[in-house]
């Protein structure tokens, strides 16, 4: 017997819009994120376009990325940006200090990033370097970058191939500042925060901010360089386990299962502890929250260099994601862009590769399955769900996400949390109802290279005309369906 869950879904709106900029990303370099995963080289025989490869570069324009990340991460605070332009065999080969001490060939650079985006008819958001270079090293970046002019910097970009200023519509000022990105006290943050900031002209200003649920940090940055930011970050990892154990991405038992979706769901309490200090500052919400690295991090893949963070995707991902996605959509007051991290073989990927071959995630079917929610506006629905043990973890059955679109359609996300159990929605809604549904039979169920299919979405229908809507989720599945005006 299905445990019975009730949806009571409300004329009015719950918040502003949901902002396309939640479903964005992030690329690291780090690991065969960017080099085997994402790039390949114009001379590979893996088909490419100008070095990105087409398998990939396909896929991701399937799911519509609004913005990416780049460089780091990480990363970020380490990378000098004139490495990463003009000749390619003359530039020079750093070692990636915080992942796997490996070279980095700098092949990959500003000009190959900004064709990432445009093939990708995306926008930038770069993470700039506050942790090991100055103000003017960013200013000179962006100059290079997005400048009109005949100023020197611009005619170097033109030299080096690139006539027409790039936009860059987000910059990071810096990225953990308290940790990887310099390891400062927020008070010292705040002041070069606004330092750098200072110099930064005409593209929306993103402070590095909590990823250790410091809320002395966030009144301190909030307090002191308010008014030099256009946004504030947020970065919160689901883990199934402890930071010293993590556990395996694959062939886990339902205590992880519980412990994943668990920490998953905590996203949400992160996201209104920061936005309530936030509203003390700024209550008229001129500045975003920006959740700008969230996923999964599970043990590495087994053989894997550790500093690569390879993980394998399963089911409990998908649903860490859908669970994401609808925290989201409920503070789109505050959260107007999320990255997950990372995009192509690093950590919560959309597609894993090797060599030539690719499988894509069932973290990517999630991306894809949510689309009509960008730009659809939330609204108030109240939810009675069930709940569900494992061990000393209580957890809710159903969780759920109501939007209208701009034509007037109302979009549905349902996410069933529990293993054993299926759960029959009632709602105050009535007709038909069609879409997709993502469930496996295994917990751990996910694509490898040889099956990239075994979890892929497939054609869910419920309800008939005039009739109340009343939907049937499997144990653990992800449905979301479009209901007609
Ligand atoms: O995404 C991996 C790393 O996690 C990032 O480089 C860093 O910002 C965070 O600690």
């Amino acid at each position: 017997e299905p445990v019975e869950a009730h949806l009571t879904v409300a004329k009015e709106v719950a918040g502003p819009r949901i902002e396309p900029e939640i479903y964005g990303h992030f690329v690291e370099h780090l690991g065969t994120g960017v080099y085997g995963g994402l790039w390949v080289g114009p001379e590979s025989e893996i088909p490419n376009t100008r070095g990105w490869r087409n398998d990939v570069i396909e896929a991701l324009r399937r799911i519509e990325v609004p913005v990416i990340r780049w460089p780091g991460g990480c990363f970020a605070d380490d990378y000098d940006w004139r490495d990463g332009i003009g000749d390619p065999a003359k530039r020079p080969v750093r070692l990636n200090r915080w992942w796997g001490r490996v070279p980095e060939s700098n092949r990959v650079g500003t000009h190959e990033f900004m064709d990432l985006v445009e093939l990708l008819d995306s926008e930038a958001y770069i993470a700039a370097n506050m942790g090991s270079m100055s103000p003017m090293d960013t200013s000179r970046w962006l100059e290079y970058m997005t400048s009109d002019s005949d100023s020197t910097l611009a005619k170097e970009r033109r030299r080096n191939g690139r006539e027409r200023p790039w936009r860059v519509k987000y910059v990071g000022v810096g990225n953990e500042s308290w940790g990887c990105g310099g390891n400062m006290r927020p008070e010292y943050q705040a002041d070069l925060h606004n330092r750098y900031a200072t110099y930064l002209h005409d593209t929306l200003r993103v402070a590095s901010g909590d990823g250790q649920r410091d809320d002395h940090l966030v009144e301190v940055l909030m307090e002191r360089s308010g008014a030099h930011m256009d946004a504030f970050t947020l970065h919160y990892y689901t883990i199934a386990g402890e930071w010293e154990d993590k556990g395996p991405a694959t062939g886990f038992g339902l205590d992880r299962w519980a412990k994943g979706l668990e920490s998953a769901l905590g996203i949400e309490e992160r996201i209104v502890a920061v936005s309530g200090i936030m509203d003390k500052y700024d209550p008229d919400k001129r500045i975003a929250l920006y959740v700008d690295e969230w996923g999964t991090w599970h043990d590495p893949a087994p053989g894997s260099n550790p500093g690569f963070l390879q993980q394998q995707n399963t089911l409990r991902d998908a649903l860490v994601a859908a669970v994401s996605f609808n925290a989201f959509h409920r503070h789109t007051e505050r959260v107007k862009m999320a990255n997950i991290a990372q995009m192509v073989n690093v950590l919560q990927a959309m597609a894993l590769t090797d060599g030539p071959r690719m499988a894509l995630t069932p973290t990517y079917h999630v991306f894809d399955m949510y689309k009509p929610f960008r730009g659809a506006t939330p609204l108030k629905a109240t939810l009675e769900t069930p709940r569900w043990r494992e061990g000393d973890i209580e957890l809710p059955a159903v969780d759920a996400s109501v939007a209208r679109t701009a034509d007037g359609r109302v979009v549905l996300a349902l996410a069933n949390l529990d293993p054993r159990r299926s759960a029959r929605v009632r709602t105050n809604l009535s007709g038909a109802v069609q879409g997709r549904i993502l469930t496996a039979d295994a917990i751990d169920a996910h694509n490898t290279f040889a099956r990239p299919d075994v979890l892929v979405p497939t054609p869910y229908s419920a309800g008939g005309e005039g009739e109340a809507l009343t939907l049937e989720l499997p144990a653990k599945s992800i449905v979301v369906v479009d209901l007609p005006r």
